[in-house]
C-alpha cells in the first residue's frame, strides 16, 4: 500500500471521533485559537489549507471571510466527506476542497496560486519528503505569500523528561528516531519529526516568525495532568509559555509554528 493511502487510512479511522475528543479537550482548543491568530494577522485573499481534517479552520475561516477563497486538501477520504458536509451545510460558497497530498496539488487546483498556505496540526509530519512537498508547495505560493506551518516538534525537551520520570526511555526518545511511530501508543502512524533548525532549510524561504507550544504548559496529550493541576496553575504555564515562546527555550517545546514569506519579484 502506497504511504498516502496507508495516512488516508489512519485518518478516516480517526475521523469517527475526532471532533468529539477535539471538543473535550481544552489544550488543543487554545493552541488551535492561537494558530488561527497568526493565520489572520496576515493580509490573504486566496488561501489553501493542507490536511484540514473534520474541516474546524477551513470552514471558521470561509464563514468569517466571505470575501476570501478557501481551497483544502486532506489525503483521508473520510475528513474530505466531513469538511463537505459543513460547507454544504453552512452554504458556503467561497470553500472548495479535495482528495490528496501536497505533492498532487498542481493537479487538484492547477490553475490557483495563493496569498497564504496554513497548516495546523501534523499533515507535513506525514510527508514521504519534506523538501519535495515543500517545492510543490513554493509553486503555488504568490510572490510575497506566506506560509503558516505547524509541526510535531522533534525536541520536546518537558515531554522527554516527563517519560523519563515514568520510567519509559523508550517513549522518551521516540520522536529523536528516524521514523516516529504518531501520538497513538496502540495505532502506528510512519511520520518524522523535525530539529527546528532543519526546517528553514527544508522550506527554503525567509523566515519571518516562529514559536513554540507546551514548553511548560503540559502536552495535549498529557489528560492526567490537564486534570491535575489547578486551573491557575494552568494559565500561569501557559503565560509562561507565551513569554519565552519566541526565544531559543521556544523551540523545545511540544509543537512549534513557522511563518516564511515568499519575496516579492
Ligand atoms: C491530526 S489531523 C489535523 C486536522 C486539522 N488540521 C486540525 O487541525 O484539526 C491531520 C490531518 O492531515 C491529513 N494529512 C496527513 N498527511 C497529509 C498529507 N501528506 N497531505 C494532506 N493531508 C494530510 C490527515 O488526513 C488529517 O486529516
Amino acid at each position: 500500500m502506497s504511504y498516502y493511502r496507508e495516512v488516508g487510512h489512519y485518518y478516516d479511522k480517526d475521523a469517527v471521533d475526532f471532533e468529539r475528543r477535539y471538543n473535550l479537550n481544552p489544550a488543543l482548543q487554545r493552541i488551535r485559537q492561537s494558530f488561527r491568530e497568526r493565520v489572520k494577522s496576515h493580509p490573504q485573499s486566496t488561501v489553501l489549507e493542507v490536511g484540514f481534517g473534520p474541516g474546524f479552520d477551513l470552514v471558521h475561516f470561509a464563514e468569517q471571510f466571505p470575501d476570501q477563497q478557501y481551497y483544502g486538501i486532506d489525503v483521508s477520504a473520510e475528513m474530505v466527506r466531513l469538511t463537505q458536509e459543513k460547507i454544504d451545510s453552512y452554504k458556503l460558497k467561497n470553500g472548495q476542497i479535495a482528495q490528496g497530498s501536497v505533492e498532487h496539488l498542481n493537479t487538484l487546483f492547477p490553475d490557483v496560486k495563493f496569498d497564504m498556505i496554513y497548516v495546523f496540526f501534523g499533515a507535513l509530519n506525514t510527508v514521504d519528503n519534506l523538501d519535495h512537498a515543500m517545492s510543490c508547495l513554493r509553486k503555488a505560493l504568490k510572490p510575497g505569500g506566506r506560509m503558516v506551518l505547524t509541526f510535531v516538534n522533534k525536541y520536546y525537551l518537558a515531554g522527554t523528561l516527563i517519560e523519563l520520570l515514568k520510567g519509559k526511555p523508550r517513549n522518551a526518545f521516540a520522536r529523536w528516531r528516524k521514523v516516529w511511530g504518531g501520538y497513538s501508543p496502540t495505532n502506528y502512524l510512519a511520520s518524522k519529526c523535525y530539529a527546528p533548525r532543519s526546517i528553514s532549510k527544508k522550506v527554503k524561504l525567509p523566515l519571518t516568525y516562529s514559536r513554540g507550544y507546551s514548553i511548560v504548559y503540559p502536552a495535549w496529550y498529557y489528560h492526567k495532568l490537564h486534570k491535575l493541576l489547578p486551573s491557575s496553575l494552568l494559565h500561569l504555564l501557559w503565560q509562561i509559555d507565551d513569554s519565552v515562546s519566541t526565544t531559543k527555550l521556544g523551540t523545545f517545546g511540544e509543537y512549534m509554528l513557522y511563518e516564511f514569506q515568499s519575496e516579492d519579484p
